[in-house]
């Protein structure tokens, strides 16, 4: 009975979406970049934004989670491909009726997580990468139950699997006080960080997904964390110098996975390219302020987080970063414009519009 109530809800779904959704659903892996409110979950984070000023420009002023002034990538993703944003996991898990609650695609995104276990010291709690596959897993055991093995694969192999990681790993292993510089050199670092996001990408690949959509790393040197460290207020050389390099190893890894696993596709988005670009021809995008954050205290509003006690800019669509680690809706907006309809160097070997509708 519930499996044919599944299988009736996969039609409407399929039938809708050749209309005006460009795939069944999104599954959304990552950090504080994309996540819409997992952490909201997570007792003991220290990651967290559902609190003011967040959600500023957020419909009805909402602190929500998203740590941004509005919505973030995730959200105008979902909007391009004619969806709802995914909810997040934990909000799903918790609801009493979870009968078809992950059939629309779900959130695992949490901010401060990482590729590696860990990444969350600083933050004290985060759902890693490798939990948040664990947690998929247990979706697409129930979506295989209610759709039948058949039917959940096509379901699976036309979703996008969104994955925005990575950022946390990097600025973990450049951070004041970090030991994690006594134990790897910076090389050896990111080499375990291609190595370990293989493993979870193959794992991904074994649990249906097909169709990857995959964001490298910033110029994370750049961000006002990194800038404040440098007392020219200029951005940190290593830490974009090891982004870079970080960029490289992930794009190899992508071409290595689509020669041994033929079916699967993806579209590489360089945001370390599109951030430069905003640094260096603010003009062009709208922007003013590209190396201050918004809402903040101190050198750059970057000392103090954005707190209720933080003041935060009367003019948010000029800056390129909200706080001292994360963009405005307004960049996240160009972000997604390019992820979605953009093209090479920025994004290859296909974009997201081309990818959704394969
Ligand atoms: C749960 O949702 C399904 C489908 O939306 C519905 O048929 C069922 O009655 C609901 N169960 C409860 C206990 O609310
Ligand atoms: C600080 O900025 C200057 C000027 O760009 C640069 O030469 C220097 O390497 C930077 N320092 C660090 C720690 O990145
Ligand atoms: C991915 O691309 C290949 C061609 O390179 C194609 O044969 C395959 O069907 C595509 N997979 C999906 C899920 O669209």
């Amino acid at each position: 009975m519930a499996s044919w109530i599944s299988l009736l809800y996969l039609f409407i779904f399929s039938f809708i979406y050749t209309e005006t959704q460009l795939v069944p659903a999104i599954f959304m892996f990552g950090d504080s970049l994309v996540d819409v409110g997992n952490n909201n979950h997570l007792k003991l984070s220290l990651a967290k934004a559902d609190f003011p000023h967040n959600g500023v420009d957020f419909p009805g002023k909402k602190p929500t989670g998203r740590f941004s002034n509005g919505r973030n990538a995730a959200d105008f993703l979902a909007e391009k491909l004619g969806l709802q944003t995914s909810p997040p996991y934990l909000s799903l898990v918790s609801a009493t009726n979870k009968s078809n609650a992950f059939l629309g695609g779900a959130s695992f995104a949490s901010g401060g997580a990482g590729i590696l276990d860990g990444t969350d010291t600083l933050f004290k709690q985060s759902i890693s990468l490798n939990k948040q596959i664990e947690y998929y897993s247990t979706v697409y055991g129930d979506l295989v139950q209610q759709l039948g093995t058949v039917e959940a694969q096509t379901y699976f192999s036309k979703s996008l699997y969104g994955i925005v990681i990575g950022s946390n790993d990097i600025l973990g292993y450049f951070g004041s006080g970090s030991t994690l510089r006594d134990k790897y050199t910076p090389q050896q670092y990111i080499d375990l960080m291609i190595f370990t996001l293989r493993g979870q990408l193959k794992r991904l690949y074994s649990l249906g997904a097909r169709k990857l959509a995959v964001v490298g790393a910033g110029a994370i040197g750049c961000c006002p964390s990194q800038r404040n460290q440098n007392q020219t207020g200029e951005c940190h050389e290593q830490a974009n110098y090891w982004s870079l390099k970080y960029n490289q190893g992930f794009i190899s890894l992508l071409q290595e996975l689509k020669s041994e696993l033929k079916d699967m596709n993806y579209s590489f988005f360089d945001t370390y390219t599109l951030l430069l670009n905003f640094i260096q021809k603010p003009a062009a995008y709208g922007f003013t302020e590209v190396k201050a954050a918004c809402c903040g205290l101190g050198n750059l509003n970057a000392k103090v987080a954005c707190l209720p006690i933080s003041s935060y800019c009367p003019n948010r669509r000029d800056h390129v970063f909200w706080d001292l680690y994360h963009p405005t809706e307004a960049a996240a907006r160009i972000f997604t414009d390019n992820i979605f309809d953009g093209s090479e160097p920025i994004v290859f070997p296909i974009n997201v519009r081309q990818l959704a509708v394969m």
